[in-house]
C-alpha cells in the first residue's frame, strides 16, 4: 500500500522570497539541517526540469533525486527518487506555494507517496513527515530569518524580530475557592510578554478535561492553589495561533497555527504565556476547535494502547465512560488495532455513539455494574482503561481476565482504595499513570500529536461530537461534564 505524508505551514515571508529559495533544486544544502553536501549531476542547473541532485545525510544515507517539473506561475515543483540507501521505494513529492491572503506571508504544503518494506510503514512515515518536512519547515524559516528577509520592508536586516515587552490584557475563568461550578468566575488580567523559551499564545478552543474539575475542587491543591489574591486558573490545554516570542525558541514564529498541553494549568483564558517545549505547530487540516477537543485526549489513547496496552489484534479492552472525551478515542484506535472492546455508558443515546466510534460491546449502566456482561462478552479483559475510580472496583477486579491490566487513570466516583493483595488472584498488574510524563523530552509531544492528527487522517480515529461552551460560560462546561450528560470533548470558545 502506498503511504501518504502530507504536511503544511505559513512562512512568515512574501512568496517571491521564499520560492526564490525553494525552485532552486540546489539549495537545500543551505538551509535544511539533515542535508549535509549536495550537487546537480552533469551540466545542469538547479531549476532545470530532468536534472538529478545527488546528496548525502547527515546520518550517512544518500539519495539521488529527479526533478519532474517546475511552475514559476504556480509555485509549484514536483520531484521522485531515482535512487537511495534508505527504502522509499516509489517515493514522488510536490511542494506548492500560495499567498496567505491577510499578510505577506506564504502558504507552503508539501506531501508524497512512497512504499515501503513491510512493517516499516510508520518508522518510514515518520522519518518524511518530520525529519525531513517539519524539519526543513523550521530550517527554512531560520534560513530566511538569518538573512533579514523576514523583517518588514524598510527596517534593518540581520535579527530576528523581537518580542514585545508589553503584558497583554487577557480574560481568564478562576476560582479564589475550591468547591462547585458556581466558583468559576472570569476576571480581567495580564499575559505577559514571553522570556527565553516562552511563547505568548492568542487563544481560539480551550480544551475541557475531566482533571479540570478535580482542579476545581481541590483535590489536586499543589497543582492548582486558589486565593483571593491569585485566583487558580484551570485548563491544561488550547489551540490558536502564536502572538510573540522569547529568545531562544526555534521553529516557532508569530503566526503560525499552534496548540499546546501542558502540566500546569492555567488555560482557560484569551492569551497565555507558556513554555515553548509544550507547544506543536497545528497541520492546515486540523482546525482550532478540533485541536483542543483531540490533543490531550487523543494522546492519553496513544500512550494508553501502544505505549501502556500494548494492544494489538484479538486484546479485550474494557473502556470506561466510553462515549466519553477519552472513551471514544480509545474505544476507536483499539478498535483500528484489531481489539476487542467492550465498553461501559450510562445510558442508550451514549452507548449509540459508543458504537459508533468502534465499541463492540457496549454495557448500559449507571450503578457500576458490568462485570457479568464482560465476561459474557469476552472472557475478562486483558487490559481494563478506567476513570471511574472507587464504585467501580470490585466489579473492575472481576471483569480482568488473569494476567489482565488495570490502568487507574481516573477517579471520577472519587479516590480508589485498592489493596495491592487484591491483585494477587489473578496474577493483575496495575498502574496510575500520569500523561505528562509521556510527553516529556525532545520532540515527544510532536511525535505523539502527530499520531493523533494521522490517526484521524487515516480513519483509526473519528471526530468525536464536540460540546461548545463560552469561556465566560466555563461554569456550564464543568456542570455538564460532572452531570454525566456530555457525549464526546467539551471546548471552550474565547
Ligand atoms: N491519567 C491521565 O493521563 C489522564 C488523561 C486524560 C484523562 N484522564 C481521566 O480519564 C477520565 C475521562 O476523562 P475525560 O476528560 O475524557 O472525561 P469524560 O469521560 O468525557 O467524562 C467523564 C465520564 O465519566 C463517567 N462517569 C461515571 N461515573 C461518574 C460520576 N460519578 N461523575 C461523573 N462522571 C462519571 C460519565 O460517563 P457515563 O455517564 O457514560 O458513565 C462521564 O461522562 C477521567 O477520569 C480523567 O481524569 C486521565
Amino acid at each position: 500500500m502506498l503511504q501518504r505524508v502530507v504536511r503544511s505551514t505559513v512562512i512568515d515571508a512574501p512568496i517571491e522570497r521564499v520560492w526564490a529559495v525553494l525552485r532552486d533544486f540546489n539549495s537545500h544544502a543551505e538551509w535544511h539541517d539533515a542535508v549535509e553536501a549536495s550537487r546537480i549531476e552533469g551540466d545542469e542547473r538547479g531549476d532545470q526540469v530532468g536534472c538529478v541532485r545527488s546528496f548525502t545525510l547527515k546520518d550517512g544515507n544518500r539519495i539521488r533525486e529527479q526533478l519532474l517539473t517546475l511552475s514559476d506561475t504556480d509555485h509549484r515543483s514536483t520531484y521522485c527518487i531515482v535512487e537511495a540507501t534508505l527504502p522509499l521505494q516509489r517515493y514522488v513529492a510536490t511542494l506548492t506555494l500560495k499567498p496567505v491572503t491577510d499578510g505577506n506571508r506564504t502558504f507552503w504544503h508539501w506531501e508524497s507517496t512512497f512504499a515501503t518494506p513491510p512493517g516499516r510503514e510508520r518508522e518510514l512515515r515518520d522519518v518524511v513527515a518530520q525529519g525531513v518536512y517539519e524539519a526543513g519547515f523550521a530550517n527554512l524559516r531560520r534560513h530566511l530569518l538569518g538573512g533579514g528577509d523576514l523583517r518588514a520592508p524598510g527596517s534593518p536586516r540581520g535579527s530576528a524580530p523581537m518580542p514585545t515587552a508589553l503584558p497583554l490584557p487577557t480574560r481568564r475563568v478562576g476560582l479564589t475557592h475550591y468547591g462547585g461550578p458556581e466558583e468559576l468566575r472570569a476576571h480581567e488580567a495580564e499575559a505577559p510578554a514571553p522570556r527565553a523559551g516562552e511563547v505568548r499564545i492568542a487563544q481560539r478552543a480551550v480544551g475541557v478535561n475531566y482533571l479540570d474539575i478535580y482542579l476545581r475542587r481541590g483535590w489536586l491543591p499543589a497543582m492548582l492553589p486558589a486565593s483571593d489574591a491569585a485566583p487558580g486558573i484551570p485548563g491544561m490545554e488550547a489551540a490558536g495561533s502564536v502572538l510573540d516570542i522569547g529568545a531562544q525558541v526555534s521553529g516557532l514564529l508569530p503566526g503560525d497555527r499552534v496548540a499546546y498541553l501542558g502540566p500546569v494549568p492555567g488555560a482557560y483564558c484569551t492569551a497565555r504565556t507558556v513554555p515553548a517545549e509544550w507547544v506543536v505547530r497545528l497541520p492546515a487540516a486540523v482546525e482550532d476547535e478540533v485541536a483542543a477537543a483531540l490533543l490531550l485526549k487523543g494522546v492519553t489513547a496513544d500512550y494508553l494502547l501502544h505505549d501502556l496496552g500494548r494492544v494489538q489484534r484479538g486484546s479485550r479492552v474494557l473502556v470506561h465512560a466510553a462515549a466519553g472525551g477519552v472513551g471514544l478515542l480509545a474505544c476507536a484506535w483499539a478498535r483500528s488495532l484489531g481489539a476487542v472492546v467492550v465498553g461501559t455508558v450510562s445510558d442508550e443515546a451514549k452507548a449509540r455513539v459508543a458504537r459508533a466510534h468502534g465499541c463492540e460491546h457496549v454495557i448500559v449502566t449507571r450503578d457500576y455494574r458490568f462485570a457479568d456482561a464482560v465476561q459474557r462478552a469476552c472472557g475478562g479483559v486483558d487490559l481494563l482503561i478506567d476513570g471511574l475510580g472507587e464504585a467501580a472496583r470490585e466489579e473492575n477486579l472481576a471483569a480482568l481476565a488473569r494476567r489482565g491490566h488495570w490502568v487507574s487513570l481516573g477517579h471520577a466516583t472519587g479516590a480508589l482504595r485498592l489493596a495491592p493483595e487484591a491483585l494477587g488472584a489473578k496474577s493483575l498488574t496495575f498502574s496510575q499513570p500520569v500523561l505528562f510524563d509521556y510527553v516529556t523530552g525532545p520532540g515527544q509531544l510532536a511525535m505523539r500529536a502527530e499520531r493523533v492528527w494521522q490517526a484521524l487522517a487515516e480513519g483509526a480515529i473519528q471526530l468525536p461530537p464536540i460540546e461548545r461552551f463560552a469561556l465566560d460560560a466555563a461554569a456550564a462546561a464543568h456542570a455538564r461534564l460532572e452531570s454525566r450528560g456530555s457525549t464526546g470533548a467539551l471546548v471552550l470558545l474565547p
